[in-house]
């Protein structure tokens, strides 16, 4: 059970605002900021290189805090500035011949998919999307229709940042371990959110952010890479972190996931994290996604019984049980007629903070669906009853 007074105590600004956009930058624990503070001071005092120096058990421990998070060996984990860099990373390590595929779902990340528009262009490969089933979930069906010895990359986003839906990524692990194509899951919205097993998953890659549901700092990430696959993996900058210099003339590729590091990054950042992966831990991922998923359901019931209310959260009109299970934090909703940016401001305006999805960054799927720019809220587990109650009312209030 999460003691949730106690850590709204603990995150200084639920006295000050209701934060639902938790999809976008959640709030720091005090804990989190403290030890990035601290660190900075530390610099401050000592030197950059000698404070890293100093700090370098706690900023090594960030390997072990997230191989906790995922269930993998330390060894497994390299840190990055962001999702999209660690996505991209490994993408661009793959030596992908002209004519293979990549498959990938209707809701793929947008700068994701921007990448692999990118690789299509350079390589010749080719970019296939599986449409998503009437709940927003990939059709695991039409997915197995496309496999083949052609593809050589299956690409799915665990959760999107558009909609709640929490997609199969283990069935599709199956299917993926099944006919031995290389699977890269990008889990920015579901670390921290819902519990991660890596080898129950079955994908080879994953990447993540630290700001989002892990309440890290902004600019920090890391990446997941299997240790099997490593040697299939190329990345395009070595230095001196992430190579073994031989001779002159040579050098080898390190054996673990740092490979896709480099020596140069912001310590203050990546100790934060680490604090966040074990403030998370310590609170029990599982225990996380339960809060999270009855808030989200409860948000999502009572904002449907206002008129005028749309949710797009596609699984919520199916059974109550199935919308449980299938649904996350992130609620999409409309207000009839409404423009979503007036309606963003409007909520600021009571000191709640959401945020606006635009048609124009989720194309595969808006357009599909036919969608405008919608609103949305996102909630954790340090968000209340009393405060989805509150912005409820203020929805209500919203003229048109
Ligand atoms: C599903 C998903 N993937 C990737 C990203 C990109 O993450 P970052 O901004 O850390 O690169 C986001 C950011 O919102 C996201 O929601």
């Amino acid at each position: 059970m999460l003691n949730i007074d106690r850590l709204r105590e603990e995150t200084p600004a639920c006295s000050e605002l209701i934060h639902f956009n938790n999809a976008g930058a959640s709030l720091q624990p005090q804990s989190v900021t403290d030890a990035v503070l601290q660190y900075l001071t530390l610099e401050q005092r000592l030197g950059g290189y000698e404070a890293a120096e100093a700090q370098h058990q706690a900023s090594e421990h960030f390997y072990t805090a997230v191989a906790g998070l995922l269930n993998c060996n330390p060894r497994e984990v390299a840190y990055a500035e962001n999702s999209t860099r660690a996505w991209n990373l490994l993408l661009h390590a793959i030596a992908f011949e002209p004519g293979e595929r990549i498959i990938i779902g209707e809701s793929e990340y947008a700068s994701n998919y921007l990448s692999l528009l990118e690789l299509a262009h350079r390589h010749q490969v080719n970019i296939e999307v599986i449409n998503n089933d009437d709940n927003g979930l990939i059709s695991l069906q039409a997915l197995e229709q496309r496999l083949d010895e052609n593809v050589r990359l299956i690409a799915l986003t665990h959760v999107a940042s558009q909609n709640g839906v929490i997609q199969p990524v283990a069935e599709v692990g199956k299917l993926a371990r099944k006919h031995n194509i290389l699977y890269l899951i990008d889990a920015c919205q579901s670390a921290g959110q819902l519990h991660i097993d890596v080898n129950d998953i079955n994908c080879d890659m994953l990447t993540a952010s630290g700001r989002k549901y892990l309440r890290g700092p902004r600019g920090t990430g890391f990446m997941y890479v299997r240790h099997s696959v490593l040697n299939y993996l190329k990345p395009d900058a070595p230095d001196l972190q992430s190579v073994i210099w031989t001779s002159r003339d040579q050098f080898s590729w390190r054996d673990d996931a740092r490979r896709f590091e480099l020596w140069e990054h912001n310590v203050a950042a990546r100790i934060g994290l680490t604090v966040a992966a074990d403030y998370a831990t310590a609170l029990g991922v599982s225990n996380i996604e339960k809060r999270i998923k009855t808030l989200a359901n409860e948000l999502r019931c009572k904002l449907s019984e206002l008129p005028r209310v749309q949710i797009h959260d596609q699984a919520f009109a199916t059974d109550s049980e199935t919308a449980l299970n299938i649904l996350g934090g992130i609620v999409s909703f409309s207000v009839k007629n409404a423009d979503a940016v007036k309606l963003q401001t409007h909520l600021r305006q009571h000191r709640i903070n959401t945020s606006v999805i635009r048609r124009n960054n989720t194309r595969l799927e808006f357009e599909v669906r036919d969608l405008p720019d919608i609103n949305r809220a996102s909630v954790h587990y340090f968000n209340t009853s009393a405060e989805i109650d509150a912005f409820c009312q203020a929805v209500r209030t919203f003229q048109v």
